[in-house]
Protein backbone atom coordinates (compact mmCIF):
# COMPACT_ATOMS: atom_id res chain seq x y z
CA UNK A 1 0.00 0.00 0.00
CA UNK A 2 1.25 3.60 -0.84
CA UNK A 3 2.56 5.21 2.09
CA UNK A 4 0.68 8.26 3.11
CA UNK A 5 2.58 10.70 4.25
CA UNK A 6 0.09 14.03 4.19
CA UNK A 7 -0.32 14.43 7.48
CA UNK A 8 -3.30 15.82 9.22
CA UNK A 9 -0.62 17.83 11.14
CA UNK A 10 -2.11 18.05 14.61
CA UNK A 11 1.39 20.27 16.13
CA UNK A 12 2.85 17.42 17.94
CA UNK A 13 1.68 14.65 20.48
CA UNK A 14 1.52 17.36 22.90
CA UNK A 15 -1.11 19.03 20.95
CA UNK A 16 -3.78 18.65 22.80
CA UNK A 17 -1.99 20.09 25.97
CA UNK A 18 -3.78 23.30 25.74
CA UNK A 19 -7.37 22.08 25.59
CA UNK A 20 -6.70 19.93 28.69
CA UNK A 21 -4.68 22.66 30.41
CA UNK A 22 -8.00 24.69 29.90
CA UNK A 23 -9.78 22.21 31.55
CA UNK A 24 -7.39 21.47 34.29
CA UNK A 25 -7.07 18.51 33.92
CA UNK A 26 -4.08 15.94 35.21
CA UNK A 27 -4.76 12.68 35.16
CA UNK A 28 -3.91 11.05 38.47
CA UNK A 29 -4.33 7.46 36.51
CA UNK A 30 -1.69 5.30 36.75
CA UNK A 31 -0.28 5.02 32.80
CA UNK A 32 0.61 1.64 33.11
CA UNK A 33 -2.10 -0.16 30.75
CA UNK A 34 -3.95 3.19 29.98
CA UNK A 35 -4.02 2.66 26.13
CA UNK A 36 -5.11 -0.97 26.41
CA UNK A 37 -8.05 0.92 28.64
CA UNK A 38 -8.87 2.82 25.88
CA UNK A 39 -8.64 0.43 23.51
CA UNK A 40 -11.23 -1.53 25.39
CA UNK A 41 -13.58 0.74 25.78
CA UNK A 42 -13.12 1.61 22.09
CA UNK A 43 -12.98 -1.73 20.05
CA UNK A 44 -17.11 -1.71 19.35
CA UNK A 45 -16.43 1.92 17.75
CA UNK A 46 -13.28 1.01 15.86
CA UNK A 47 -14.67 -1.97 15.11
CA UNK A 48 -17.48 0.11 13.13
CA UNK A 49 -15.20 2.92 11.81
CA UNK A 50 -12.30 0.81 10.36
CA UNK A 51 -12.60 -2.90 8.26
CA UNK A 52 -9.89 -5.24 9.52
CA UNK A 53 -7.69 -4.53 7.09
CA UNK A 54 -7.26 -0.85 7.73
CA UNK A 55 -7.68 -1.66 11.91
CA UNK A 56 -4.40 -3.67 11.73
CA UNK A 57 -3.06 -0.88 9.81
CA UNK A 58 -4.15 1.35 13.18
CA UNK A 59 -2.79 -0.74 15.82
CA UNK A 60 0.72 -1.16 14.21
CA UNK A 61 0.87 2.55 14.31
CA UNK A 62 -0.05 3.28 17.79
CA UNK A 63 1.95 0.44 18.71
CA UNK A 64 4.63 3.25 20.13
CA UNK A 65 2.22 4.70 22.50
CA UNK A 66 2.42 1.46 24.74
CA UNK A 67 5.93 2.69 25.81
CA UNK A 68 4.81 6.04 26.79
CA UNK A 69 4.19 6.65 30.69
CA UNK A 70 2.60 9.28 31.53
CA UNK A 71 -1.08 8.82 30.71
CA UNK A 72 -1.46 12.52 29.24
CA UNK A 73 0.56 12.01 26.38
CA UNK A 74 -1.00 8.54 25.82
CA UNK A 75 -4.09 10.00 25.58
CA UNK A 76 -3.11 12.84 23.37
CA UNK A 77 -1.21 10.31 21.38
CA UNK A 78 -3.62 8.46 21.05
CA UNK A 79 -6.48 11.25 19.77
CA UNK A 80 -3.89 12.37 17.16
CA UNK A 81 -2.90 9.14 15.86
CA UNK A 82 -6.63 8.70 15.59
CA UNK A 83 -7.81 11.94 13.79
CA UNK A 84 -4.52 11.60 11.45
CA UNK A 85 -5.70 7.92 10.65
CA UNK A 86 -9.65 8.58 9.68
CA UNK A 87 -8.26 11.47 7.66
CA UNK A 88 -5.73 9.50 5.70
CA UNK A 89 -8.56 6.66 5.12
CA UNK A 90 -11.09 9.78 4.00
CA UNK A 91 -8.28 11.21 1.81
CA UNK A 92 -7.67 8.10 -0.06
CA UNK A 93 -11.19 7.40 -1.47
CA UNK A 94 -10.74 10.29 -4.18
CA UNK A 95 -11.33 7.89 -7.80
CA UNK A 96 -9.39 10.56 -9.73
CA UNK A 97 -6.38 10.81 -7.34
CA UNK A 98 -3.14 10.31 -9.01
CA UNK A 99 0.23 9.06 -7.12
CA UNK A 100 2.71 10.85 -8.71
CA UNK A 101 0.92 13.88 -7.94
CA UNK A 102 0.03 12.83 -4.25
CA UNK A 103 3.93 11.66 -3.55
CA UNK A 104 5.20 14.90 -5.56
CA UNK A 105 3.20 16.80 -3.32
CA UNK A 106 3.84 14.54 0.36
CA UNK A 107 7.13 13.88 0.00
CA UNK A 108 8.33 15.48 2.92
CA UNK A 109 11.35 18.38 1.91
CA UNK A 110 10.99 22.32 2.52
CA UNK A 111 11.76 23.40 -1.02
CA UNK A 112 9.02 25.14 -2.83
CA UNK A 113 6.60 23.11 -5.20
CA UNK A 114 5.81 23.71 -8.47
CA UNK A 115 3.12 22.06 -10.45
CA UNK A 116 2.78 23.44 -14.02
CA UNK A 117 -1.04 22.78 -15.26
CA UNK A 118 -4.39 23.61 -15.43
CA UNK A 119 -5.56 24.49 -11.56
CA UNK A 120 -9.00 22.14 -12.62
CA UNK A 121 -7.44 19.11 -13.61
CA UNK A 122 -4.87 19.52 -10.50
CA UNK A 123 -7.24 19.44 -8.05
CA UNK A 124 -9.72 17.34 -9.07
CA UNK A 125 -6.59 14.75 -8.98
CA UNK A 126 -5.55 15.82 -5.81
CA UNK A 127 -6.60 13.54 -2.31
CA UNK A 128 -9.99 14.44 -0.32
CA UNK A 129 -8.67 17.68 1.98
CA UNK A 130 -5.19 17.38 2.14
CA UNK A 131 -4.78 21.30 2.20
CA UNK A 132 -4.92 23.13 5.13
CA UNK A 133 -4.75 26.44 3.67
CA UNK A 134 -5.43 27.79 0.47
CA UNK A 135 -4.62 31.42 -0.82
CA UNK A 136 -4.72 33.28 -4.07
CA UNK A 137 -6.45 35.97 -6.41
CA UNK A 138 -7.53 34.49 -9.54
CA UNK A 139 -6.94 35.18 -13.31
CA UNK A 140 -8.47 38.50 -14.20
CA UNK A 141 -11.62 38.31 -16.69
CA UNK A 142 -10.57 41.47 -18.60
CA UNK A 143 -6.69 40.49 -18.57
CA UNK A 144 -7.35 40.62 -22.67
CA UNK A 145 -4.15 39.59 -23.26
CA UNK A 146 -3.81 36.29 -22.08
CA UNK A 147 -7.46 35.56 -21.36
CA UNK A 148 -10.15 32.86 -22.52
CA UNK A 149 -13.49 34.08 -21.81
CA UNK A 150 -16.04 35.46 -24.34
CA UNK A 151 -18.15 36.79 -21.55
CA UNK A 152 -18.68 37.18 -17.89
CA UNK A 153 -20.72 34.28 -17.18
CA UNK A 154 -18.11 31.88 -19.25
CA UNK A 155 -15.12 32.84 -16.31
CA UNK A 156 -17.57 32.67 -13.85
CA UNK A 157 -18.41 29.01 -15.08
CA UNK A 158 -14.75 28.15 -15.22
CA UNK A 159 -13.83 29.62 -11.92
CA UNK A 160 -17.15 27.59 -10.24
CA UNK A 161 -15.82 24.30 -11.42
CA UNK A 162 -12.10 25.27 -9.45
CA UNK A 163 -14.04 26.74 -6.37
CA UNK A 164 -15.53 23.26 -6.81
CA UNK A 165 -12.78 21.47 -6.65
CA UNK A 166 -10.68 23.67 -4.18
CA UNK A 167 -13.47 22.91 -1.54
CA UNK A 168 -13.02 19.01 -1.54
CA UNK A 169 -9.33 19.50 -1.32
CA UNK A 170 -9.38 21.70 1.30
CA UNK A 171 -9.05 20.12 4.96
CA UNK A 172 -11.87 20.59 7.11
CA UNK A 173 -12.72 23.49 9.41
CA UNK A 174 -10.19 25.22 7.57
CA UNK A 175 -10.23 28.50 5.52
CA UNK A 176 -9.24 29.50 1.51
CA UNK A 177 -8.04 33.60 1.53
CA UNK A 178 -9.57 35.01 -1.88
CA UNK A 179 -8.30 38.48 -3.19
CA UNK A 180 -9.98 39.60 -6.02
CA UNK A 181 -10.82 43.23 -7.23
CA UNK A 182 -14.43 44.69 -8.61
CA UNK A 183 -13.45 46.18 -11.99
CA UNK A 184 -14.88 48.56 -14.16
CA UNK A 185 -15.83 46.90 -17.43
CA UNK A 186 -18.60 44.79 -19.64
CA UNK A 187 -19.99 41.76 -19.18
CA UNK A 188 -19.86 40.98 -22.93
CA UNK A 189 -22.95 39.49 -22.54
CA UNK A 190 -25.61 42.40 -23.40
CA UNK A 191 -22.98 44.69 -23.73
CA UNK A 192 -19.86 44.98 -25.92
CA UNK A 193 -19.99 48.75 -26.06
CA UNK A 194 -17.73 51.13 -23.86
CA UNK A 195 -20.71 53.07 -22.95
CA UNK A 196 -21.56 49.98 -21.22
CA UNK A 197 -18.84 49.44 -18.73
CA UNK A 198 -20.06 49.33 -15.35
CA UNK A 199 -18.95 48.18 -11.97
CA UNK A 200 -18.73 44.76 -12.22
CA UNK A 201 -19.22 43.64 -8.80
CA UNK A 202 -17.07 40.23 -8.77
CA UNK A 203 -16.32 40.20 -5.13
CA UNK A 204 -20.09 39.73 -5.07
CA UNK A 205 -20.44 37.55 -7.44
CA UNK A 206 -17.73 34.81 -6.29
CA UNK A 207 -19.30 35.16 -2.55
CA UNK A 208 -22.40 33.39 -4.33
CA UNK A 209 -20.36 30.90 -5.98
CA UNK A 210 -18.09 29.78 -2.74
CA UNK A 211 -21.37 30.36 -0.73
CA UNK A 212 -23.57 27.87 -3.17
CA UNK A 213 -20.22 25.61 -2.77
CA UNK A 214 -20.46 25.09 0.45
CA UNK A 215 -17.86 27.50 1.91
CA UNK A 216 -19.47 29.47 4.71
CA UNK A 217 -18.64 33.51 3.73
CA UNK A 218 -16.91 35.20 7.04
CA UNK A 219 -15.21 38.44 6.51
CA UNK A 220 -14.36 40.72 3.41
CA UNK A 221 -11.16 42.86 4.20
CA UNK A 222 -10.86 45.82 1.69
CA UNK A 223 -7.82 46.20 0.73
CA UNK A 224 -7.47 49.83 -0.33
CA UNK A 225 -4.35 50.31 -2.63
CA UNK A 226 -4.14 54.31 -2.56
CA UNK A 227 -3.45 56.30 -5.38
CA UNK A 228 -3.35 54.51 -8.36
CA UNK A 229 -0.35 54.46 -10.93
CA UNK A 230 -2.07 54.86 -14.33
CA UNK A 231 -4.51 58.35 -14.92
CA UNK A 232 -6.15 56.67 -17.73
CA UNK A 233 -9.84 56.19 -16.75
CA UNK A 234 -10.03 59.86 -15.98
CA UNK A 235 -11.05 60.93 -19.23
CA UNK A 236 -9.13 64.32 -18.50
CA UNK A 237 -9.36 65.15 -22.01
CA UNK A 238 -13.49 65.03 -21.64
CA UNK A 239 -14.33 66.98 -18.84
CA UNK A 240 -17.83 66.44 -19.36
CA UNK A 241 -20.89 64.68 -17.69
CA UNK A 242 -21.25 61.32 -18.45
CA UNK A 243 -17.79 60.76 -19.20
CA UNK A 244 -16.30 60.47 -15.46
CA UNK A 245 -15.99 57.45 -13.32
CA UNK A 246 -13.53 56.31 -10.70
CA UNK A 247 -10.06 54.01 -11.11
CA UNK A 248 -10.13 50.74 -9.22
CA UNK A 249 -8.35 51.91 -5.96
CA UNK A 250 -9.69 48.66 -3.64
CA UNK A 251 -9.75 45.32 -3.47
CA UNK A 252 -10.96 42.10 -1.40
CA UNK A 253 -9.37 39.80 0.67
CA UNK A 254 -12.64 37.21 0.86
CA UNK A 255 -12.29 35.26 3.79
CA UNK A 256 -13.87 31.27 3.54
CA UNK A 257 -14.58 28.49 5.90
CA UNK A 258 -15.45 25.39 4.78
CA UNK A 259 -17.10 23.09 7.36
CA UNK A 260 -18.30 19.85 5.80
CA UNK A 261 -20.64 18.18 8.47
CA UNK A 262 -18.58 15.04 9.41
CA UNK A 263 -20.33 12.50 10.85
CA UNK A 264 -16.82 10.04 12.16
CA UNK A 265 -16.83 9.84 15.57
CA UNK A 266 -13.83 11.30 17.16
CA UNK A 267 -12.68 10.26 20.73
CA UNK A 268 -13.16 12.57 23.61
CA UNK A 269 -9.88 14.79 24.53
CA UNK A 270 -10.41 14.78 28.46
CA UNK A 271 -10.25 10.35 28.36
CA UNK A 272 -9.33 9.32 25.13
CA UNK A 273 -11.49 6.71 24.71
CA UNK A 274 -14.54 6.53 21.37
CA UNK A 275 -17.17 5.86 23.33
CA UNK A 276 -19.03 9.20 22.56
CA UNK A 277 -22.54 10.43 21.60
CA UNK A 278 -23.38 12.85 18.57
CA UNK A 279 -24.86 16.00 20.14
CA UNK A 280 -26.93 18.22 17.80
CA UNK A 281 -25.28 20.52 15.75
CA UNK A 282 -23.83 23.89 17.43
CA UNK A 283 -23.00 25.44 14.71
CA UNK A 284 -24.08 24.33 10.64
CA UNK A 285 -21.44 21.72 9.79
CA UNK A 286 -20.14 21.09 12.57
CA UNK A 287 -20.78 17.52 14.45
CA UNK A 288 -20.24 17.84 18.24
CA UNK A 289 -19.78 14.70 20.42
CA UNK A 290 -20.40 14.38 24.05
CA UNK A 291 -18.64 11.81 25.88
CA UNK A 292 -20.23 8.22 27.55
CA UNK A 293 -17.75 6.87 29.23
CA UNK A 294 -18.60 6.94 33.36
CA UNK A 295 -14.84 7.21 33.88
CA UNK A 296 -13.82 10.26 32.18
CA UNK A 297 -12.09 12.39 34.17
CA UNK A 298 -14.43 15.11 33.97
CA UNK A 299 -18.38 15.14 34.68
CA UNK A 300 -20.69 18.34 34.57
CA UNK A 301 -22.61 19.18 37.62
CA UNK A 302 -25.23 17.44 36.02
CA UNK A 303 -23.28 14.58 35.63
CA UNK A 304 -23.10 15.06 31.97
CA UNK A 305 -20.07 13.96 29.55
CA UNK A 306 -17.28 16.42 28.08
CA UNK A 307 -18.49 18.29 24.68
CA UNK A 308 -16.23 18.68 21.76
CA UNK A 309 -15.92 18.98 18.33
CA UNK A 310 -13.32 18.66 15.82
CA UNK A 311 -13.01 22.09 15.29
CA UNK A 312 -12.29 22.80 18.88
CA UNK A 313 -9.75 20.08 18.36
CA UNK A 314 -8.25 22.11 15.57
CA UNK A 315 -8.45 25.36 16.30
CA UNK A 316 -7.44 25.18 20.23
CA UNK A 317 -4.72 21.89 19.68
CA UNK A 318 -2.12 24.80 18.78
CA UNK A 319 -2.23 27.16 20.83
CA UNK A 320 1.31 26.95 22.42
CA UNK A 321 4.11 29.52 22.44
CA UNK A 322 5.53 28.19 19.37
CA UNK A 323 2.05 29.37 17.52
CA UNK A 324 1.87 33.07 18.76
CA UNK A 325 1.44 35.45 16.05
CA UNK A 326 3.43 38.28 16.12
CA UNK A 327 1.26 41.42 17.66
CA UNK A 328 2.47 43.74 14.83
CA UNK A 329 0.50 41.21 12.31
CA UNK A 330 -2.28 41.44 14.35
CA UNK A 331 -2.52 44.76 15.13
CA UNK A 332 -2.15 45.56 11.00
CA UNK A 333 -5.37 43.97 10.64
CA UNK A 334 -7.32 44.76 13.06
CA UNK A 335 -9.28 46.96 10.70
CA UNK A 336 -11.37 45.55 7.85
CA UNK A 337 -10.50 48.48 5.55
CA UNK A 338 -6.42 48.26 5.20
CA UNK A 339 -3.87 50.29 3.42
CA UNK A 340 -0.97 48.40 1.62
CA UNK A 341 0.92 49.19 -1.27
CA UNK A 342 0.27 47.29 -4.60
CA UNK A 343 3.59 45.68 -6.25
CA UNK A 344 4.87 48.38 -8.66
CA UNK A 345 5.98 46.08 -12.05
CA UNK A 346 6.15 49.02 -14.81
CA UNK A 347 8.62 51.32 -14.41
CA UNK A 348 9.26 54.79 -15.67
CA UNK A 349 10.23 53.16 -19.13
CA UNK A 350 6.71 50.84 -19.31
CA UNK A 351 8.75 47.87 -18.36
CA UNK A 352 7.22 44.90 -16.54
CA UNK A 353 10.20 44.52 -13.94
CA UNK A 354 8.56 41.23 -12.94
CA UNK A 355 8.09 39.30 -16.51
CA UNK A 356 4.15 38.83 -14.86
CA UNK A 357 0.96 40.29 -15.08
CA UNK A 358 -0.34 40.96 -11.53
CA UNK A 359 1.39 39.51 -8.44
CA UNK A 360 0.19 40.35 -4.71
CA UNK A 361 2.12 41.81 -2.25
CA UNK A 362 3.40 39.40 -0.18
CA UNK A 363 1.04 41.56 3.02
CA UNK A 364 -1.92 39.07 1.96
CA UNK A 365 -0.29 35.72 2.32
CA UNK A 366 1.45 37.01 4.91
CA UNK A 367 -1.75 37.73 6.66
CA UNK A 368 -3.52 34.10 5.51
CA UNK A 369 -0.39 31.58 6.81
CA UNK A 370 -0.42 33.31 10.04
CA UNK A 371 -4.07 33.63 11.05
CA UNK A 372 -5.03 30.87 9.67
CA UNK A 373 -2.30 27.93 9.89
CA UNK A 374 0.15 26.28 11.61
CA UNK A 375 4.00 25.64 10.92
CA UNK A 376 4.75 22.70 8.59
CA UNK A 377 1.20 22.76 7.25
CA UNK A 378 0.47 22.62 3.68
CA UNK A 379 -0.29 25.92 1.31
CA UNK A 380 -1.73 25.89 -1.95
CA UNK A 381 -2.20 29.13 -4.55
CA UNK A 382 -3.80 27.24 -7.29
CA UNK A 383 -3.63 30.52 -9.28
CA UNK A 384 0.15 30.90 -8.20
CA UNK A 385 1.56 33.59 -10.88
CA UNK A 386 4.85 34.62 -9.49
CA UNK A 387 4.74 32.12 -6.60
CA UNK A 388 4.39 34.90 -4.01
CA UNK A 389 1.74 32.79 -1.33
CA UNK A 390 4.61 29.79 -1.93
CA UNK A 391 7.27 31.90 -0.90
CA UNK A 392 5.77 33.63 2.37
CA UNK A 393 4.37 30.22 2.86
CA UNK A 394 8.22 28.93 2.35
CA UNK A 395 9.68 31.65 4.56
CA UNK A 396 6.83 31.05 7.86
CA UNK A 397 7.55 27.72 7.96
CA UNK A 398 5.27 25.98 5.59
CA UNK A 399 5.28 23.94 2.57
CA UNK A 400 4.32 25.93 -0.25
CA UNK A 401 2.69 24.71 -3.26
CA UNK A 402 1.58 26.89 -6.39
CA UNK A 403 -0.49 25.33 -9.68
CA UNK A 404 0.33 27.94 -12.73
CA UNK A 405 -1.15 27.44 -16.20
CA UNK A 406 1.41 29.24 -18.19
CA UNK A 407 4.52 27.78 -18.18
CA UNK A 408 6.01 29.06 -21.49
CA UNK A 409 5.09 32.25 -20.60
CA UNK A 410 6.27 32.77 -17.01
CA UNK A 411 8.63 29.88 -15.94
CA UNK A 412 11.83 31.56 -16.36
CA UNK A 413 10.44 35.30 -14.50
CA UNK A 414 8.93 32.46 -11.93
CA UNK A 415 11.89 30.65 -10.76
CA UNK A 416 13.58 33.94 -11.06
CA UNK A 417 11.50 35.37 -8.19
CA UNK A 418 11.52 32.77 -6.46
CA UNK A 419 15.50 32.89 -6.34
CA UNK A 420 15.75 36.21 -5.55
CA UNK A 421 13.34 36.07 -2.53
CA UNK A 422 14.58 32.77 -0.48
CA UNK A 423 17.48 31.67 0.89
CA UNK A 424 19.45 30.01 -1.43
CA UNK A 425 19.52 26.61 0.51
CA UNK A 426 15.39 26.00 -0.40
CA UNK A 427 15.29 23.80 -3.52
CA UNK A 428 12.53 24.67 -6.03
CA UNK A 429 10.56 21.21 -6.98
CA UNK A 430 8.28 20.91 -10.12
CA UNK A 431 6.04 18.58 -11.64
CA UNK A 432 4.62 18.98 -14.91
CA UNK A 433 0.68 17.81 -15.40
C1 LIG B 1 -3.82 37.13 -10.75
S1 LIG B 1 -2.57 36.02 -11.16
C2 LIG B 1 -2.00 35.45 -9.60
C3 LIG B 1 -0.99 36.31 -8.99
C4 LIG B 1 -0.34 35.77 -7.75
N1 LIG B 1 -1.20 35.94 -6.59
C5 LIG B 1 1.00 36.44 -7.53
O1 LIG B 1 1.25 37.01 -6.48
O2 LIG B 1 1.81 36.40 -8.46
C6 LIG B 1 -3.42 34.62 -11.80
C7 LIG B 1 -2.51 33.56 -12.37
O3 LIG B 1 -3.31 32.43 -12.69
C8 LIG B 1 -2.78 31.81 -13.85
N2 LIG B 1 -3.87 30.97 -14.41
C9 LIG B 1 -4.89 31.32 -15.21
N3 LIG B 1 -5.71 30.29 -15.44
C10 LIG B 1 -5.21 29.24 -14.73
C11 LIG B 1 -5.60 27.89 -14.55
N4 LIG B 1 -6.69 27.40 -15.13
N5 LIG B 1 -4.83 27.10 -13.77
C12 LIG B 1 -3.72 27.58 -13.15
N6 LIG B 1 -3.30 28.85 -13.30
C13 LIG B 1 -4.02 29.67 -14.07
C14 LIG B 1 -2.35 32.97 -14.70
O4 LIG B 1 -1.35 32.57 -15.63
C15 LIG B 1 -1.81 33.94 -13.65
O5 LIG B 1 -0.44 33.75 -13.47
ZN1 LIG C 1 -14.22 11.38 28.10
Amino acid sequence: MLAQKIKYRLPKDEGLGKVRNNLFIKSKLNPKNYLKNILSISEKYLEQQFTNGQLEEFYSRIKYIENINNTDKIIAGFVNQYILFAKEIYQRSNKHRDKNLFEFISKEDSSIKIIWGDAYNVLKSMDHESIHLMVTSPPYYNARDYSNWSNLEEYLKDMRKIIEEAYRVLDNHRVFVFNVGDIFDNDNIKTKSVWGNRRLPLGAYFIKIFEEVGFTFVDDFIWDKGEVQSERHKNGSTPYPFYQYPMNCYEHLLIFHKHRLDKTRFPCPVCGTLKVNGNTQSEVGIQSWECKNEKCFIRSKSNRGKRFSLKSIITQAGQNDSNVINLDIIKKWRRDIIKFSPVIKINSKGENLLGHTAPFPEDIPEMAINFFSYPNELILDPFAGSFTSAIVANKLGRIGIGIELNKERFKKSIIANINKKIDAKIKITELDY
